[in-house]
């Protein structure tokens, strides 16, 4: 069976001092659970590094990811943050989040250049859609269906649903379907268990690192 992928975004959240708390207490977890599932952490830039640090200084099977990347290469881009710089720390990126798209109005082609950006330097996009007609640029191969209604709710879709827009996604291209949008440890595996889907993106409940051992442990 292909591994079961769960996604953490803590999106604009911790300072150092409070990353380093989450971290104490996510290193308990149980190592069989990372040897089992691929967990994807994807923290502020500002924290990647020390997560990296963490991770390996405890041997903890863990992937980082960031949660956004430029639509430029490296140069005169002031305020930007390069694919080839996030390299260093990560293999993934998450690329068109609702709350991005939303606060700066990107276009697809916008989109489309950080894919290849991060394609380029060997970064994984996570492509985050909001339905099944979202445009998806060539190269991706895991998408991420967040309904807007399910982000930051405490209402998510529902599991068949969410199934049945990763199975009309799949019919594109060959992408491996996240779901995102109020998972919680209790509803998790209710999405875990669908066909179609290879894991989940979850925001407000990674926030503690209690509640997102649970979700590893329950997806
Ligand atoms: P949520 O966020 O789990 O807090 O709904 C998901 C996301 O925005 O990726």
């Amino acid at each position: 069976m292909d591994s079961l992928f769960i996604v953490a975004n803590l999106k604009s959240n911790k300072t150092y001092d409070e990353a380093k708390l989450w971290l104490d207490v996510f290193k308990t977890i149980d190592k069989f659970l990372l040897e089992e599932k691929k967990i994807i952490i994807c923290p502020s830039f500002t924290l990647l590094k020390v997560f990296k640090s963490f991770f390996s200084d405890n041997n903890l099977k863990v992937s980082l990811g960031a949660q956004t990347v430029s639509s430029f290469d490296e140069g005169a881009h002031t305020g930007e943050v390069n694919a080839k710089q996030i390299k260093d720390f990560a293999d993934y990126v998450i690329i068109g989040h609702s709350e991005e798209r939303k606060l700066l109005n990107e276009s697809d082609e916008t989109l489309t250049q950080k894919v290849n950006l991060s394609l380029r330097y060997e970064l994984n996009p996570i492509y985050c859609v909001q339905g099944k007609d979202t445009f998806i640029p060539q190269g991706v191969s895991m998408v991420a269906y967040e309904p807007l209604f399910a982000i930051g709710s405490g209402n998510p879709d529902t599991p068949q649903n969410a199934n049945q827009v990763a199975s009309e996604i799949k019919t594109k291209g060959e992408h491996q379907v996240l779901y995102g949008g109020s998972i919680t440890n209790e509803n998790v595996g209710s999405f875990t268990s669908q066909p179609n889907l290879s894991g989940v993106l979850v925001g407000g409940a990674s926030l503690e690192a209690q509640e997102l051992i649970k979700i590893i442990d329950n997806a």
